[in-house]
């Protein structure tokens, strides 16, 4: 579903520049269950960013299904970022100004889905993950568990293929983590491709493939299902 050709990133940091993904290449099948592994700055969240077409990579070609997204213009990628994509951060991420189901029905906007489907679909999302009860909260009356079922909810809004998620349980004690990652690996089983980012290796050993990024560079893909990748 997903192919990187050779993907490199460059930020420009005063003067110098920092390769932060040096040629990467490897293809994601749709179903998969990827975590991604690896040092603190060693290019995972770049990955991830350049995965869910959050920034362009400076050289190199991304390929999602056979169709060649790397030269696009802005609105198009956004539209296929919207498309195809749910996120997960470690911080959450959430509007604090906004309930919590205003905060899942948001995406569903920009893909102009009508309100009264935004409404219904985003209060059976957060009964979905056990916060039926907590819709008209804001954020900042949550726990963290409870915030980050709120960014799962938000993330599943307009079905998406993949969910992205960048060390999802980063910040929540291990009991809650453990929701987490039974929820997604529960969206997993019905098909959905989940990519984690996890510095945690009970967790990495979970996934039936891990990535090992170190230095801006994959050295490492192990079970794989696809040959010579
Ligand atoms: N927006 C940015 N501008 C400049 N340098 C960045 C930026 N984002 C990340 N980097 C640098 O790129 C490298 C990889 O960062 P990152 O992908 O965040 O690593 P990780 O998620 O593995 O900790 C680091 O050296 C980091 O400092
Ligand atoms: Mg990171």
């Amino acid at each position: 579903m997903i192919t990187l050709n050779k993907l490199t990133k460059e930020y420009d940091l005063v003067g110098t520049k920092v390769q932060a993904l040096k040629e990467v290449s490897l293809t994601i099948e749709r179903g998969e269950y990827v975590a991604v592994m690896g040092p603190s700055g060693s290019g995972k969240s770049t990955l991830m960013h350049l995965l869910g077409i959050l920034d362009n990579a400076t050289s190199g070609q991304y390929l999602l299904e056979n169709y060649d997204i790397t030269s696009l213009p802005d609105r198009e990628q956004a539209r296929i970022r919207n498309k195809h994509f749910g996120f997960i951060f470690q911080s959450f991420n959430l509007f604090s100004e906004l309930s919590a189901l205003e905060n899942v029905m948001l995406p569903m906007g920009y893909a102009n889905v009508p309100m009264k489907q935004r409404r219904d679909r985003a209060a059976a999302l957060l009964e979905e993950v056990g916060l039926g009860h907590r819709m008209h909260h804001l954020p900042t009356m949550m726990s963290g568990g409870e915030q980050q079922r709120v960014a799962i909810a938000r993330s599943l809004s307009n079905e998406p293929d993949v969910i992205l998620a960048d060390e999802p349980t980063g910040n929540l004690p291990s009991d809650k983590g453990e929701e987490i990652m039974q929820m997604l690996e529960g969206f997993n089983k019905r098909g959905v491709t989940i990519v984690m980012v996890t510095h945690n290796p009970d967790q990495g050993k979970r996934a039936r493939r891990r990535l090992f990024i170190k230095d801006g560079e994959l050295w490492r893909d192990e079970g794989t299902l696809v040959k010579g990748a």
